[in-house]
């Protein structure tokens, strides 16, 4: 059998690596892949959103099953290309995966279906956001339509702030097509829950919790980023809480979604955040999450490519999903300046880790024999131990076997959850 996976991130490599341990994976190919991926995957340089060359590539290829990793092949309708012409993935369809690419449409959803989320607005006319702007609550959370790199969102605690990021989605366009339209809604407090699931449309399976870092700096402050670390299971996440999630968030959405005509077929990614009123959620992607999967793939007992392929042919209710119940840290390694900008081409050194470490690659490359840095994430440590506390240790021992020129990454993955 022979697997392509889409994308070249920390997330893709942890599913290279998974999907390498079944022996009924024959050639297994990474598009575009990264450094790390190539001692497991044949590299095949196409860029993610180059709909046509993948296609012909799978084509050509005989590829039996596509795994998509990142949001915007999906949103662009890689899956139902792929399908039309026979090739199974694993990925929802490009009806389905609305759900990320436009929050105008996951916010009416949520509406539509009673399903908990912060209250909003949506506005297309610069002239009404601006007015609605002058007298509304403050802070509040201001977000682009569409995709945008995970930069659409600005929480602006000032009317200053708040004029300004209408301005710059708006009139200065920054994210282009993507903030035509934009959201503005309330400012919800509490901590932040990431549930990644299995879904055909028929039945959905959690996988363990997370709780991702998203700003560049200890303590959680500075600028957004994808994530700088996460760890899995989320304390926060109580048994209870999981079967409220379940009845009132994730089957809904689930069963809104075939109301709708477009069943979700994939990761449906839910980001929570436990309010004080109950848990509401701030966002979903159509993808496993990035670094989250990273570390929570390591706890799945279960073999990866049963279940991409049951729920890709909807039968996921038939195959094992079992997870262990150990505790997981990905810390993330990047590049000086990271995210505001970010230096490339600087040599990694980099140590064998220990057992129960791994070394994912992100943004990594070949210079001829030598291991550069060649993105904004450039590596993901990985440790899993029967306690928390111990595998975040763990991790950043994994930390200290690995330098490069400018290399940054957040000191505190894992305290607020060790704090709970
Ligand atoms: P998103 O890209 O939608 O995940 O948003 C990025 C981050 O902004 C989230 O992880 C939250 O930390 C924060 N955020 C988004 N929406 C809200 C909200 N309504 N209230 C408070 N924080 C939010
Ligand atoms: N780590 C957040 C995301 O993947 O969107």
């Amino acid at each position: 059998m022979d697997v392509l996976v889409i994308g070249s991130g920390g997330r893709e490599h942890a599913l290279v690596v998974s999907l390498s341990k079944n022996p009924d994976v024959g050639r297994l190919f990474a598009l575009p892949g990264n450094a790390g991926m190539a001692s497991l995957a044949t590299l095949v340089p196409i860029g993610t959103k180059e709909l046509d060359r993948i296609v012909r590539f799978a084509k050509e290829e005989r590829i039996d099953f596509v795994v998509v990793g990142p949001d915007d092949p999906l949103v662009l309708g890689l899956v139902d290309l792929l399908e039309a012409e026979g090739i199974p993935c694993f990925g929802p369809s490009k009806r389905a995966a609305i759900l990320e690419g436009s929050k105008v449409f996951s916010k009416g959803l949520m509406k539509r279906y009673g399903i908990p989320s912060a209250a909003y607005e949506v506005f297309e006319r610069v002239e009404d956001a601006l007015l609605y702007a002058k007298d509304c609550t403050l802070p509040s959370v201001v977000k682009a339509d569409g995709l945008a790199l995970g930069k659409g969102v600005v929480i602006a605690y000032t009317r200053d702030e708040l004029l300004a990021a209408i301005k710059a989605m708006m009139v200065d366009k920054v994210f282009g097509q993507s903030g035509e339209k934009i959201i503005i809604e309330e400012f919800l407090t509490g901590f932040e829950i990431s549930v990644l699931t299995f879904t055909d449309g028929v039945s959905l399976r959690a996988l363990p919790s997370s709780m991702d870092h998203k700003r560049a700096y200890d303590g959680d402050q500075g600028p957004n980023t994808g994530g700088m670390g996460a760890i899995a299971p989320n304390p926060y996440y109580t048994p209870e809480l999981q079967e409220l999630c379940m009845q009132r968030i994730f089957l809904p959405t689930m069963d809104a979604m075939n109301k709708e005509g477009r069943t979700f077929k994939g990761c449906l990614y839910f980001g929570l955040m436990l309010t004080p009123d109950g848990p509401k959620v701030i966002e979903y992607n159509a993808r496993f999450g990035d670094p989250e999967l990273q570390a929570v793939l390591p706890l799945l007992e279960s073999d990866l490519l049963s279940i991409l392929m049951a729920v890709s042919q909807q039968c996921l209710k038939d195959v094992e999903v079992n997870f262990s119940s150990l505790s997981s840290c990905c810390v993330v390694l990047a590049s000086g300046g990271y995210p505001l900008c970010c230096e490339t081409g600087k040599r990694i050194t980099l140590c064998e880790p220990e057992e129960g470490i791994m070394c994912l690659h992100a943004g990594t490359s070949f210079e001829g024999e030598s291991l550069v840095t060649n993105g904004g994430r450039v590596l993901n440590v990985v440790a899993t131990a029967e306690t928390l506390h111990e595998a975040v240790e763990k991790a950043y021992h994994g930390v200290s076997f690995v330098s490069f020129d400018g290399m940054q990454y957040r000191k505190d993955i894992g305290k607020i959850a060790l704090e709970a």
